[in-house]
């Protein structure tokens, strides 16, 4: 049986993403009620760029499954530099029954999924966090009871992977999803044409624009670092006073402009004073610690929903 993945968001269908959120949510009300990994078998979480909420998220919820997570330091293993990635994969796919990377391009994560005979699970490229968004669509429904029809509107750079799974993981959920972000760091055409597409089927609607009337009303304010895991040496110019991403900052009177009873959400890590005011990311609008907790159910489920579709079970 081939197996599924999760390498970009719209791999998942509406239907399936639905199915995810409904599982995730019930794994956060009974924790235990899924073993797919029972016996134990092992998940390889491999992770080429730092990390903490991921590491810990896949550990604890590898093991919530039943299972044996088995953390491969990238910096060691090398992959694609002492072997060709397909080398791995396969050597992974004989031992592992899962495989969880955090990598560079997105192109190294697909030829992991080419030959490893087993699920790969993106837990962030430069290109996506899919993960990240299931955690953070839970979330929202936690928030107002539904995901279909909520505005999202998504503030600072637009060009990398978390404004790229905003795209595609909302207009998947039927959401009207807004990247505002200077006309400098825009989302790739290749991801906006396929959330736009996306949406022509749930829909929903997607829309990039500089201008922050696009708040106006919004169900859910978001932002990301302006530096991300990658970029540290462009720090300087990308966090300055003259950074093009000033005018997208999150403060309060941005969050003002969205609707009553608007949250804010970010993916963390987050520097206050920089892409968002403390007082918006401490304040009564911030759904942030729960979102960061909904990572272990979020994943568990996808990795749940991977398994069975790999053993042709239900899927
Ligand atoms: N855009 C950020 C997300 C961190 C979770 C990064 O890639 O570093």
């Amino acid at each position: 049986m081939t197996p599924r993945h999760l390498l970009a968001d719209d791999d998942l269908s509406p239907a399936e993403q639905a199915q995810v959120l409904d599982l995730a949510a019930r794994l956060k009300a009974d924790r235990f009620v899924e073993r797919p990994l029972e016996g134990p078998r092992g998940v390889a979480l491999i992770f080429d760029k730092p990390t903490l909420r991921t590491q810990l998220s896949f550990t604890a919820g590898v093991a919530e499954l039943g299972g044996a997570p088995v953390l491969v330091d990238g910096r060691l293993a090398g992959i694609g530099e002492r072997e060709p990635i397909a080398d791995t994969a396969c050597v992974l796919g004989r031992q592992v029954s899962a495989i969880v990377w955090r990598t560079h391009g997105q192109g190294r994560i697909e030829e992991m999924a080419r030959w490893a005979g087993v699920p790969v699970v993106n837990a962030l490229t430069d290109d996506y966090h899919p993960c990240q968004l299931l955690a953070d669509l839970l979330t929202v429904r936690e928030a107002f009871g539904d995901v279909a029809g909520r505005t999202l509107v998504y503030l600072g750079d637009g060009a990398n992977n978390m404004a790229h799974s905003y795209l595609l993981a909302c207009a998947t959920a039927g959401m009207d999803v807004r990247i505002v972000s200077p006309a400098s760091h825009r989302p790739d055409p290749g991801v906006l044409a396929r959330a736009r597409d996306r949406a022509a089927e749930t829909g929903g609607a997607c829309t990039v624009t500089d201008d922050l009337a696009a708040v106006d009303g919004a169900d859910v304010v978001v932002t990301d670092t302006w530096v991300s895991m990658g970029q540290e040496s462009q720090a300087g110019e990308r966090k300055g006073e003259a950074s093009p991403f000033v005018p997208f900052r999150v403060t309060a009177d941005v969050m003002a402009r969205a609707a009553a009873g608007a949250i804010f959400l970010h993916c963390l890590p987050a520097y206050r004073g920089v892409e968002v005011a403390a007082e918006v990311i401490d304040g009564p609008a911030s759904r942030v610690w729960d979102e960061a907790e909904n990572r272990l159910h979020a994943q568990k489920a996808v990795l749940t929903f991977l398994l069975r579709a790999a053993s042709g079970d239900g899927a």
